[in-house]
């Protein structure tokens, strides 16, 4: 036997017991006579206290002997602590040990594996088992292990099965570019790894098995972020019969139910906002609604007065930043540089500082007088003391630049606080998307998510005009979820194929086995899919899914504990008819 009790078990019901725990050694103290050794494992501390003046000289050799992070097991009486410690579950107590057993030494760890550590990232997730050792990361895994407990259940009490599909499916045009894999059977053929199992799903509610979900590992070749992982975890769902409102209930649910659970937390009804809202009011399509300072347009009030820039500018919008009137030039002048950024994009940033004793001064002072500078005020509902920030420019780009920039004052202003949640769901996403640069259409969500049927009219004349039966779950400005009501015609599916551009052969080479699907009695369905990193990161309040990710990639999608991605033995490629230039 090991041990009888773990490290954070035992309190004042246990004083007298003779126990043996075994664990890492987490710090050791010799000082007056007296040796304390911190013991851990993954549910706690306990201290083992060692007296000269008890203790045997080999007992005390052992102890001396003992390093950070060596594995031991300790036999002993627990008895009471004079000083007790009430931050730690086994404080009330203490071991005399009459046996130090080392179960295996440790080299000295390249960090401290103390809850705030020295280590760098690179330096911890090369030694992540180490890193894993330390309490807020373990914490991370065990809040995730929950949410997937709690997801089980919920969904398994609502009927819906757990269905495993393949990991090595058929690479697609569409979406992100896929991980390929060679196959050695199949000479100079490849599978793909899926980057979600939406064909699979669809497949399953034509099966007719009605409710499936599936936690689920997906693989997208994308560039790389802190809420992207090139491999990284769905909650997949998919429901027959239904239409957009039972899911958003019967999701609205399994996240309420998920709060509750983990965090305590019970949150009302979720918001609903169009997208078109969303993107007139924020400039985004996961507006973060912790806080306002939503978009003004003052386009109509700046024109006239022969300042160039508006002037030539399709929009003016402008936010306002409450109680920042005391902004200092530097201040400004900094705030303009970041907005002028690549990633923003902004051309300039114009102000208006509304004075706490009410005095207007503006950085377009010349071009217009205070009282049109009042009426900008007075149309964004700005206070004495408040700051008028405004770009302008093409519509979309404007929205999206201000969008970063409510977002970096909101963070500056302290009003993303991270103890607060702000659900929404997003809907009728449009349908497609025109990429300039590849000059077609792309499905904004994917290509059998179905469009609105009052919409149906406009496929032909105005697809870009079309909205979709689509969703998204936003909370906090992070889209945790994403789904769709999905085409289960086969005429209606050929037709969305050839308006991304596909020939009829080249869709029925990919996707035949769909539309063929469909032909054999496909009910109505539709569904979601959560990110499941992303929602445990967001539960634990970080910003990062690699915190949450047992043995992530880093931003180069390296694995740098085990040195992955790496090159193959000649011998391996030549079995797979694979050449590599030299
Ligand atoms: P979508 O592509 O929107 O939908 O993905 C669903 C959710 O998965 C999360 N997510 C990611 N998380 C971490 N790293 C990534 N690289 C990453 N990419 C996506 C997001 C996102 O909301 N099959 C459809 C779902 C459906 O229609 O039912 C799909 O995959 O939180």
């Amino acid at each position: 036997m090991y041990r009888s009790n773990t490290c954070g078990e035992l309190n004042a019901s246990f004083i007298g017991k003779k126990v043996t725990l075994a664990g890492w050694v987490q710090k050791i103290r010799d000082k007056g006579g007296l040796i304390w050794i911190d013991l851990r494992d993954r549910y706690g501390i306990t201290q083992v206290i060692l007296d000269e003046s008890r203790d045997s000289a080999e007992l005390l050799g052992i102890a001396r002997s003992l390093g950070r992070e060596f594995v031991l097991q300790v036999t002993g009486k627990v008895v009471e602590r004079e000083s007790k410690n009430d931050r730690i579950s086994t404080g009330e107590i203490e071991i005399y040990p009459e046996l130090l057993n080392v179960l295996n030494p440790a080299q000295l760890p390249p960090f401290l594996i103390e809850d705030e550590t020295d280590g760098g990232e690179d330096l911890r997730m090369k030694y992540r088992y180490l890193d894993l050792r330390r309490n807020p990361v373990r914490k991370n895994l065990e809040l995730r292990h929950r949410v997937g407990q709690v997801v089980r259940r919920h969904l398994d009490g609502q009927g819906f099965i757990e269905v495993e599909t393949p990991v090595l499916i058929k690479s697609t045009p569409e979406g992100a570019r896929d991980f390929v894999v060679p196959s050695r059977m199949n000479a100079g053929e490849f599978y793909a790894l899926p980057q979600s199992p939406q064909t699979f799903k669809q497949l399953l509610m034509v099966a007719g098995f009605d409710k499936y979900f599936q936690i689920v590992k997906c693989f997208r070749d994308e560039d790389l972020r802190a809420d992207r992982q090139p491999e990284f975890t769905q909650i997949d769902c998919e429901m027959s019969f239904v239409e957009q409102d039972d899911i958003l209930n019967t999701f609205e649910g399994m996240t309420k139910a998920i709060f509750q659970e983990v965090l305590e937390i019970e949150l009302p009804a979720f918001r609903r906002m169009q997208y078109a809202e969303a993107m007139q009011r924020f400039g985004s399509d996961k507006p973060d609604l912790r806080f306002g300072m939503e978009f003004c347009y003052i386009k109509d009030l700046t024109e006239g007065a022969g300042f160039p820039v508006f002037d030539n500018s399709e929009s003016v919008i402008a936010i306002n930043a409450s109680a920042c009137s005391e902004y200092t030039r530097k201040q400004l002048d900094e705030l303009t540089e970041w907005v002028k950024r690549p990633q923003i994009g902004a051309g300039g940033l114009v102000y208006v500082r509304f004075g706490a004793d009410g005095e207007i001064k503006s950085s377009v002072d010349k071009f217009y007088s205070k009282e049109v500078l009042q009426t900008w005020l007075e149309r964004a509902g700005s206070k004495p003391g408040d700051l008028l920030l405004i770009l302008c420019g093409n519509v979309d780009k404007t929205r999206k630049a201000l969008n970063e920039l409510r977002l970096e004052m909101g963070g500056r202003l302290g009003l993303r606080d991270k103890n607060k949640f702000e659900v929404l769901w997003v809907m009728d996403f449009p349908l497609l998307e025109y990429i300039e640069e590849e000059g077609r259409y792309f499905a904004m969500h994917h290509p059998f998510t179905s469009p609105k049927p009052e919409d149906l009219s406009l496929i032909d004349t105005e697809p870009g005009n079309v909205r979709a039966n689509a969703y998204d779950l936003v909370i906090n400005g992070v889209e945790i979820g994403g789904g769709s009501i999905r085409i289960f015609n086969r005429n209606l599916q050929a037709k969305m194929f050839s308006l991304l551009g596909f020939s009829d052969e080249e869709a029925r080479k990919q996707f035949g086995f769909l539309m063929d699907a469909f032909e054999y009695g496909a009910p109505p369905h539709g569904g979601i899919a959560f990110g499941f990193d992303r929602l445990c990161s967001l539960l634990g309040g970080a910003d990062s899914i690699r915190d949450f990710i047992a043995f992530p990639k880093n931003n180069s999608g390296r694995d740098v504990m085990i040195d992955s991605p790496s090159s193959l033995d000649p011998k391996q490629l030549q079995e797979l008819s694979i050449r590599v230039q030299a």
